[in-house]
């Protein structure tokens, strides 16, 4: 697939450009946890060795913004939220992937490069926390593409 500038999000991955790494601070700030007009909810991040992240996370922030925030292993999220990278990848927990739903339609293009894809994949990035994903459970894949 050719986008309007020319890219071609399709290439195989040796062939791909990454977005160079960028900082934590390129991430949106998550407002002041401790206002009590700020609505949190529970997110769950189960790294690849087993280890639970339990998080209290804002609602509107990403599940990716949250892992890097809190230094989860295995979400490098090199794009920094674009949906550009597929460095954010993760399996939303079956009992969960109802909830979340299926990607979008970029979103599905660019899991195409990710590693090991499964039918509960998504791009972290790419789900924001709201009260109907209070508890959400996710899990990092062995490693991202
Ligand atoms: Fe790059 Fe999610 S951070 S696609």
């Amino acid at each position: 697939m050719l986008t309007g500038d020319g890219f071609c999000w399709k290439q195989p991955p040796e062939n791909r450009r990454r977005a160079p790494s960028l900082p934590s601070s390129h991430l949106p700030e998550p407002g002041n946890l401790q206002d009590p007009e700020v609505i949190m909810s529970k997110l769950t991040i189960v790294a690849f060795d087993g280890t639970r992240h339990e998080l209290d996370v804002a609602n509107g922030s990403t599940v990716m913004e949250n892992a890097v925030r809190n230094s989860v292993p295995g979400i490098e999220a090199e794009c920094g939220g674009a949906c550009a990278c597929a460095t954010c990848h993760v399996y939303v927990d079956d009992a969960w992937s109802a909830v979340v739903g299926p990607p979008e339609a970029m979103e599905e293009d660019m899991l195409d490069f990710a590693y090991d894809v499964r039918p509960t994949s998504r791009l972290s990035c790419q789900i924001k926390m709201s009260d109907a994903l209070d508890g959400l459970v996710v899990h990092v894949p062995e490693r991202q593409a």
